[in-house]
């Protein structure tokens, strides 16, 4: 089977610093990968790398397709007059299809991703005036529209409540489950944990990658973050904590009322 994503060997310098050293693995058609590692540990970087804007110093990214990205950062004006249906229509943009897309065979496809997304209620609504879980499944459609292979997703879990959270995870488990290989940045495994098939860890430039269940175990993780973590199994899923020998009132709680 050839692979959406293959990365082998790759090592990338930034300003004099070797940011990622000899990394590598392979996202198969369908998978859901996440992309594990602390602030600064360059998860942006890898990803920007496979998209060409960063140059590796070493090795190489085998790509199979169209790629989509919801990048980390994006700012926007509140009062920017561009609508949810704009942004996702944007996606279509720069594709081959270009302008010349038909507008109404370009609004069907708008609607259909807006659907697919669940917002087709707010396709009017500005795009500054969104909540943050909204505007996820906003860049999200924005990224899907122009139907990539592969895509690739920096910390878009980030400012999300849990529920909030838990609905972008469900929506990317089933773009995943038509075919399109999902990579996704987290610093917290977590939310991920229900619904990811195998991980790529980043710390100290090195990369560490294996099916979920090879990796979420106490000693796996416990070696790669270089203190104690407790895979903790409840209630048939699956908690990381870090362990310090102490349950916290609130992660007790917490374990406690998870049905
Ligand atoms: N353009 C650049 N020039 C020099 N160093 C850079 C550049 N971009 C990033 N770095 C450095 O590379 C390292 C990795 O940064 P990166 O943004 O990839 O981390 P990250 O895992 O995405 O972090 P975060 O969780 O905070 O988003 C950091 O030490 C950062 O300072
Ligand atoms: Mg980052």
């Amino acid at each position: 089977m050839s692979m959406a994503l293959e990365v082998s060997g790759l090592t990338v310098r930034l300003g004099g610093r070797e940011v990622l050293r000899d990394v590598g693995f392979a996202l198969a058609p369908g998978a859901f990968c996440g992309l594990i590692g602390a602030n600064g540990s360059g998860k942006t970087t890898l990803l920007r790398t496979i998209l060409g804007f960063e140059t590796a110093a070493a090795g190489r990214v085998t790509r199979d397709g169209a790629v989509g990205y919801v990048p980390q950062k994006l700012e926007l004006a509140p009062d920017m007059p561009v609508r949810a249906r704009d942004l996702v229509a944007l996606g279509l943009d720069g594709q081959r299809f270009g302008f010349s897309f038909p507008s109404a065979r370009r609004r069907r496809v708008v609607a259909e991703m807006l659907e697919a997304v669940d917002l087709l209620g707010f396709a009017d609504q500005r795009v500054g005036e969104l909540s943050g879980g909204q505007l996820q499944r906003v860049l999200i459609a924005h990224a899907l529209v122009s139907k990539p292979k592969l895509l690739l997703l920096d910390e878009p879990l980030a400012n999300l409540d849990l529920r909030a959270a838990a609905e972008i995870v469900a929506l990317l488990k089933r773009v995943a489950g038509q075919g399109v290989s999902v990579l996704i940045s987290a610093h917290d495994m977590n939310p991920l944990l229900g619904a990811m098939h195998q991980l790529v860890y980043l710390a100290n430039g090195r990369a560490a990658s294996g099916r979920t269940e090879q990796v979420v175990r106490t000693e796996v993780l416990s070696e790669l973050y270089g203190y104690h973590i407790d895979v903790i199994r409840v209630h048939g899923r699956i908690l990381v904590v870090a362990g310090d020998g102490h349950v916290h009132a609130h992660d007790h709680e917490h374990v406690a009322t998870i049905p």
